[in-house]
């Protein structure tokens, strides 16, 4: 409604909807979660059980943030589901022609539902006999429409060229799909209700990332001008990392590289030095301690380190700033990370004064080739 486009006591819209994302979050999980069965309800996907059993993989596609989105979708699924997944940038795909399976789960993930590269990929994929859902947030849209089926994200409109809010409800919408797919194959009826309780924490847990913004201005103090950055994560925060560097060179202009932690050591450790800040996401996850020894090599180096971590994760003796976010389960954590880096890049880029809803160069759904 009329409501949702008023910018209200914000400074820009990507503000606003990086602050309402406890609300809608809360909004999109209402009535889908089923706690009898500790599964998901998603009657819009118009699959049942025993087909949803029968897939082998799952892709994801999707265009810039909705491809890294894919992503961590495709690791929910593995964890989840341990159903094969993986994503793939909609616009490599439509081009390569890929090889179709009618029992591989497509999913098109897309905000607007108007980009034209997603498009496509989902009507090549129908063409040649594959199954497409759609993550879309535009309901009757152009993708949403095209799809066999699918998850509304139910985030409201956005309205600022940089995704954000969206995002999170893509992670939530997989983590749904992920349950769901789970539950009709070897996931426990415990490990559903830990997710659904995970699920329903979330809210009040990104609120409690919102809660840090002062802490999280500060930190991008240190960040502002440095000539470029690295964003670094492994497994489950590698995309994490990818997001958080797009939202920053988007917004900011300010050049930055997402890499996996655990290469680094394979050549870009090279260029570590004090002009080039590392930016580290760490999951408390079961690889914890393996990034603590890659932020210390970053350290030896002499790179400033800020790692974007969990309260549970003990980086005593580490010469490095940190950001916080709750701990919590540690499939859902990627969603928690992502809103803090959200906040990073509004702040790097409210520091240098930039247009941070229409950033130069960019248009919010690119509907041409
Ligand atoms: C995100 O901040 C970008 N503006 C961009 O990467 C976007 O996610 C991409 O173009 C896909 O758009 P869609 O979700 O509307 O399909």
């Amino acid at each position: 409604d009329a409501a949702d486009l008023e910018i209200g006591g914000h400074d820009t819209y990507l503000h606003k909807e990086i602050f309402e994302q406890p609300e809608s979050l809360a909004r999109m999980l209402s009535g889908r979660l089923d706690e009898r069965f500790a599964t998901a309800r998603l009657d819009g996907l118009g699959i049942d059980p025993r087909e949803l059993r029968g897939f082998k993989r799952v892709k994801a596609i999707g265009c810039g943030s909705a491809y890294y989105v894919g992503q961590m979708g495709a690791s929910m699924i593995e964890d989840l589901a341990r159903i094969p997944a993986d994503a793939e940038a909609a616009s490599e795909f439509r081009y390569r022609n890929p090889i179709i399976e009618p029992d591989t789960l497509y999913v098109a993930v897309s905000q607007s539902g108007e980009t034209a590269d997603t498009l496509f990929a989902v009507r090549e994929i129908q063409r040649k006999g594959g199954r497409v859902v759609g993550l879309v947030n535009v309901v009757g849209s152009t993708i949403a429409r095209q799809c066999d089926g699918g998850i509304y994200l139910h985030a409201g409109p956005e309205i600022s060229v940089a995704s954000t809010k969206v995002l999170t409800h893509m992670a939530v919408g997989f983590a749904m799909l992920a349950l769901t797919l789970g539950r009709v194959r070897d996931l426990s009826y415990a490990d559903g209700a830990r997710i659904i309780a995970g699920l329903k924490s979330l809210p009040e847990q990104v609120q409690q990332v919102l809660d840090t913004d002062d802490e999280i201005a500060g930190a991008a103090a240190s960040l502002v001008g440095a000539e470029s950055l690295f964003f670094v994560g492994r497994v489950r925060g590698y995309p994490v990392a990818r997001e958080g560097a797009q939202k920053l060179k988007e917004i900011t202009y300010q050049h930055a590289e997402a890499y996996q932690t655990s290469e680094l050591k394979h050549g870009p450790l090279a260029l570590i030095s004090t002009s080039m800040p590392t930016v580290a996401v760490v999951p408390n996850d079961e690889l914890v301690d393996r990034n603590i020894g890659a932020l210390q090599e970053i350290s030896a180096r002499g790179g400033r380190v800020l790692a974007l971590t969990h309260e549970g994760v003990n980086l005593d003796g580490l010469d490095v700033q940190r950001i916080n976010v709750p701990d919590g389960e540690v499939e859902l954590q990627v969603v928690l990370l992502t809103v803090a880096l959200q906040l990073l890049a509004y702040h790097v880029a409210t520091q240098l004064g930039r247009d941070i809803d229409r950033p130069r160069n960019l248009a919010k759904s690119v509907t041409v080739e």
